[in-house]
């Protein structure tokens, strides 16, 4: 981050999280802190905790947690430099004019936005010039007004059409490549990313172009090819469409999700308007996040044949543990929004919508099909393909429910299928929040997370971990990054808070959530001491016993090429490594 430190340490000091925080949403006073429902999933209950003292929030449920800066970057989807700017105005500093860094980071995204703008409106000269490209939008039923809103475009069959427009306005290849819209050749040179194809750009909720893709105009292959991650645009954290479909979706109540494009532009053209497309990507937790800012129920609008697919059930589960109501529907085999719509029109696509099942319905009655559900293997099967979804769902209430109904429609014994439930291992989510010391002992990633959360508690474990670990012994490479930060600031001797960490660490969404969720693991603490050293020998143990698990390996695999030679020299490694850590 190019804007200095001591800048953003000042912004820090001089802004209240608590006072930021509520103009967005009530905080409630509870003790030190204070709660709220948390902004970033649904919930009756608050779990979303704001600290004054620590200046982080953290929330219970969906882990989401960071500093002043991460909680503006995540709910109002803004770059950090924005965020700087802004808290900057608000507690009277002054961002150095002159200095490079706050004009560099934001002009460059700044310059990247212009860019994609001039770029847009060059495909959409281009589409009115071309024939060929009118031609196949008629073709894919897309009326004028739709191009229109939809900002559609296209790239001319040339390998240098977009750098010469951009050549004459003096904007060179190299920032046209940061922008991804040119590709470096071998020898030095540039040409065009997008050659011969229609152009779809993407926009985020500001309006503002992020990326673009680009449709073949026949059956050729590659059929879509899109922006690479640039500065201002990362696939995973945005929704096609959404920005035009917002409003609509929050007026409705819920949306439907979607895959492509024109799944999206041709209901849309329908008067089918809440709508948003994951562009053919398995769902994000950014994703899910961005679409509760303005629904709870969301409908997946499927092809049967995918629907059943593991990937698809995975984004649905996403849903479900971040509470999002889920319903699916299915359209004919073979066809999808765009293509139903086109054949059977709007009004027999909404009957479909209509008619979407929920999640545990639709599981089942997949499930129906695979199963004889009157054998007990057969029963046996179904529930242990529906637990791992159940699982998901936080609520207690709505869980013992659908194992209640579960159990009926199988006709078992509902106990039997809440024994079946205790033997399913956690998932990492339900694991995050084990605190005690002496479960630390089973669980590797909890010793990490919690030697992280002493470093925030003194400098004394500072340097006595820096002493008895070394970075490489964290298997947990987002911890692993986080305390090779706190070395780093404690050798420079900077103060080490949380918030000011999160800061340092770039202020990307998974530091910040995982220094808020250590600092209130830190709360729960009462040995202090006993729990750094019991982390520190657990994480050992479990680098000694992944050691010798690959020493067995590599002896095995010697063995197997009658190398003694090598299988004596490992097996003497394995045993003084044994003898080494006995006692
Ligand atoms: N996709 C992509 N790259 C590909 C194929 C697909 O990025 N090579 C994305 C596009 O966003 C596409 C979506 O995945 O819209 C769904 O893919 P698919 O169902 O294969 O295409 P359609 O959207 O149905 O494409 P079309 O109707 O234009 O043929
Ligand atoms: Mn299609």
């Amino acid at each position: 981050m190019a804007i200095p430190d001591h800048i953003i340490d000042q912004i820090q000091d001089r802004t209240d999280i608590v006072e930021v925080i509520s103009r967005f949403i009530p905080l409630k006073k509870a003790g030190k802190s204070y709660k709220a429902p948390c902004p970033f999933h649904h919930e009756k209950t608050p779990s979303f905790i704001v600290s004054p003292d620590k200046q982080i929030y953290h929330c219970f449920g969906c882990g989401a947690g960071g500093n002043v800066f991460s909680f503006l970057m995540r709910y109002e989807n803004l770059q950090f430099p924005e965020v700087v700017e802004m808290l900057a105005e608000k507690a009277g500093i002054m961002l150095p004019r002159d200095s490079l860094q706050k004009s560099q980071t934001n002009s460059f995204a700044d310059q990247l936005y212009k860019i994609n703008e001039l770029a847009c409106q060059f495909f959409q000269i281009c589409l009115k010039n071309s024939a060929s490209a009118k031609e196949y939008l008629v073709s894919r039923g897309i009326g004028d007004e739709t191009a229109k809103k939809f900002k559609i475009g296209y790239a001319p069959d040339s390998w240098e059409a977009l750098l010469n427009f951009f050549k004459n306005k003096d904007i060179g290849s190299n920032i046209l490549e940061k922008a991804g819209l040119a590709i470096a050749n071998e020898k030095g040179g540039h040409y065009d990313r997008f050659r011969n194809r229609v152009i779809f750009p993407i926009l985020d909720l500001k309006d503002r172009i992020l990326g673009f893709g680009a449709r073949v105009l026949d059956s050729s292959l590659p059929k879509y090819i899109n922006s690479p991650e640039t500065a201002i645009y990362s696939k995973g954290r945005n929704l096609y469409g959404l920005n035009f479909s917002k409003e609509d979706i929050k007026r409705c109540g819920h949306a439907l999700v979607v895959e492509g494009y024109l799944d999206l532009i041709i209901p849309y053209q329908s008067g089918i308007r809440n709508v948003m497309a994951t562009l053919g990507t398995a769902l994000t937790i950014d994703q899910v996040r961005l679409v509760k800012r303005f629904v709870n129920t969301v409908i997946m609008v499927y092809d049967p044949d995918e629907a059943g697919e593991s990937a698809s059930l995975r984004s649905l589960e996403l849903f479900i543990s971040e509470d999002v109501n889920v319903y699916i529907a299915e359209l004919s085999s073979g066809l999808d929004p765009d293509s139903y719509i086109r054949k059977f029109g709007a009004e027999d696509f909404l009957k479909l919508i209509k008619a979407s099942k929920n999640v545990f319905d639709y599981k089942f009655d997949k499930l129906k099909n695979r199963f004889d559900i009157t054998s007990a293997h057969g029963k046996a099967g179904i529930v242990s393909e529906m637990l791992p979804t159940i699982t998901k769902i936080n609520n207690a209430v709505f869980r013992s429910d659908l194992i209640k109904k579960l159990a009926e429609k199988l006709s078992v014994d509902e106990g039997a299928i809440k024994l079946e439930l205790k033997k399913i291992k956690p998932d990492f989510a339900e694991r995050r929040y084990i605190v005690s010391p002496s479960e630390v002992k089973k669980d590797s990633r909890s010793a990490e997370l919690m030697v992280l959360a002493l470093l925030l508690d003194n400098e004394n474990f500072i340097k006595r971990i820096m002493r008895d670990l070394s970075l490489d012994e964290f298997k947990d490479s987002s911890v692993r990054d986080v305390v090779g930060a706190i070395s780093t600031l404690y050798i420079e001797k900077k103060e080490i808070t949380p918030a000011r960490l999160i800061n340092h660490l770039g202020s990307t969404s998974e530091a910040a959530d995982l220094v808020s969720e250590a600092v209130n693991i830190l709360e729960m603490l009462v040995d202090k001491d006993k729990a750094l050293t019991d982390c520190v020998a657990r994480i050992k143990k479990d680098n000694i016993k992944d050691q010798l698990g690959r020493l067995q390996d590599a002896i095995k695999i010697a063995h197997n090429q009658k190398d003694e030679e090598r299988v004596k020299r490992l097996v003497t490694e394995y045993n003084s490594l044994v003898k080494a850590n006995r006692g």
